[in-house]
């Protein structure tokens, strides 16, 4: 073909590209207007309120960042509910949202039209850590994970607190018994991370026992990689751009150091499979039990940490926040202390804890007043509507286009005064005598996602804060100020946990 005629057949290929990517764009836009206008007259449903940001929502986004820096992000974002109503929309960086405290939405989004949703992007934010498992995946890779680590929860394996009670101890030796200052939060962050690897690895990575020269440093790399996680997911659809300065460092070490229990996992699987039982230890262990179910290393080594991200900074925070409150609380810590004397200086049991009713609605004010995980997010998968939040009133049906992200705060539902009445704010055990709420209290999740270790984690935190009740009869707040919340993948006092203990 010569030149000329080559180049002029090229036009024409392109041009007939060009039309075609067009019209198919055309027909593809016009067929989803037309769906998306049924399932709207459908579900009789209306706009929400449309937050009033600028061009690609930066300076919602700058507020929202400045906040976070001010330590006053939760209740900046209540307050623009109280401003816009329980649901309304936004469109930031190009990322189409709906933001609701309604816990009609919030059931819905979790259990009432579940497959609508997945996770979004928290895979790319927490990847790198956590690989894939039960708590980055949706789908059918979420679905086998949570049969595989589902049967770990079943009682007898949560009722187990001889392990509790040697952390304990450990902590115990490390908070002052003449009156000085010490910051429990700190400590319970390092109990949580040795019970929650004993349980999980078969063996404590013995934070507490550790002191600059013995540290193994699992703890502190830990920390550092989920820190640089929980920045990536502020980083949102960009996360991906986002990397943390010594984050390779710290995950590789961390994965090295889990594969050596991992290794002894799928050695021990082997032992079974070659029926050596003589040479099997049968103690329980979390790690050995998953390995009935897999000799994939990778795969064991993603669904432990999953596990461990999810359950060590969360108890560790519930009981930060419940203590600092409670500090601040002679009577609470009164009632407390006549509720532990029935125990006559036994140490607690799954049973007794079960039965200690002003504990646990210690806990649940706790974890209403500061929720643990206080902001969540879903994206739709399709389109989907939510039943309320639309129209002048906000009552009507609110349809969700495709792609749309449904970000749900738990802690402006917590704080709603129309549910929990005018001392919304305050921390008030006693209100618990009544209160049984429904989808208005959410520090689990709920739905086929619910959390796991909910009992796992109420069982700690009644064990331990029991024991420190036991220990000492008198507590003294050292934090002058209100709480001030720190927000990294979980919610804790910005503070710290500052008192003083009186030993009995
Ligand atoms: C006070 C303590 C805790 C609170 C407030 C809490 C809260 C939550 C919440 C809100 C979720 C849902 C996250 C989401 O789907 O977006 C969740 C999931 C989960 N939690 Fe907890 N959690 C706590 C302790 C624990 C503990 C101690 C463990 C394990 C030892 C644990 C294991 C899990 C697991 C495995 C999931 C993922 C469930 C799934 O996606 O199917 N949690 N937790």
């Amino acid at each position: 073909m010569a030149d000329g005629s080559r180049s002029h057949f090229y036009l024409i290929l392109l041009s007939v590209l060009a039309v075609c990517s067009a019209s198919y764009f055309a027909f593809t836009g016009i067929t989803t207007y037309f769906r998306r206008r049924q399932i709207k007259k459908q579900n009789g449903c209306e706009p929400p309120p449309r937050y009033p940001h600028g061009l690609l929502g930066l300076d919602f986004i700058r507020a929202t960042l400045r906040e976070a820096e001010r330590k006053k992000m939760l209740d900046t974002s209540r307050a623009r509910f109280d401003k816009m109503g329980g649901t309304y929309s936004a469109t930031l960086s190009l990322q189409p949202m709906i933001f609701t405290h309604e816990p009609d939405n919030i059931k819905t989004v979790l259990s009432i039209k579940f497959k609508d949703y997945n996770l979004g992007n928290r895979k790319n934010s927490l990847g790198p850590l956590l690989g894939e498992g039960i708590f980055t995946t949706s789908g059918e890779h979420w679905h086998s994970s949570r049969s595989m680590i589902r049967p770990n929860f079943a009682r007898d394996q949560v009722a187990d607190l001889g392990a509790f009670e040697r952390h304990f101890k450990l902590m115990l030796r490390k908070i002052p018994r003449d009156g000085s200052t010490v910051n429990l939060q700190d400590l319970f962050f390092l109990m949580t991370i040795d019970s929650a690897t004993e349980f999980l690895f078969g063996e404590s990575v013995h934070a507490l026992k550790a002191d600059a020269s013995t540290t193994n440093g699992f703890a502190e790399a830990f920390n550092h990689a989920q820190n640089m996680a929980a920045r990536r997911i502020r980083a949102g659809k960009f996360a991906v751009f986002f990397h943390g300065k010594g984050e390779t460092e710290a995950i590789k070490f961390c994965h090295e150091f889990v594969d050596q229990f991992v290794d002894q996992a799928v050695e021990y699987r082997r032992k079974l499979d070659e029926e050596d039982k003589g040479a099997v230890d049968e103690k329980y262990v979390f790690l050995y039990e998953l390995a009935k179910t897999t000799k994939d290393k990778k795969r064991l080594r993603d669904e432990l940490f999953n596990v461990l991200l999810a359950g060590r900074d969360t108890t560790a925070s519930l009981l930060s926040n419940m203590f600092f409150e409670i500090a601040k609380r002679p009577d609470i810590w009164e009632k407390l202390q006549a509720e532990v004397a029935q125990l006559n200086g036994e140490i607690p049991s799954y049973e007794t804890l079960r039965n200690m009713k002003y504990l646990k609605y210690c806990m649940n004010e706790s974890l209403r007043i500061h929720p643990v995980v206080p902001l969540n997010s879903r994206l739709a998968v399709k389109d989907t509507v939510l039943p309320r939040g639309g129209g002048a009133d906000g009552k009507s049906p609110v349809f969700v286009e495709k792609g749309a992200l449904v970000s749900y705060s738990v802690y402006s539902m917590h704080h709603r005064k129309d549910i929990y009445g005018p001392d919304a704010d305050e921390f008030r055990p006693e209100r618990w005598e009544a209160l049984r709420p429904s989808w208005e209290y959410l520090p689990f999740n709920g739905g086929p996602r619910i959390c796991l270790g909910q009992q796992y984690a109420l069982t700690e935190a009644g064990f331990v804060t029991t024991r420190i009740l036991q220990e000492f009869k008198g507590i003294e707040s050292r934090d002058p100020g209100p709480w001030v919340e720190s927000l990294s993948l979980t919610l804790s006092s910005h503070g710290g946990t500052n008192v003083s203990l009186t030993p009995r």
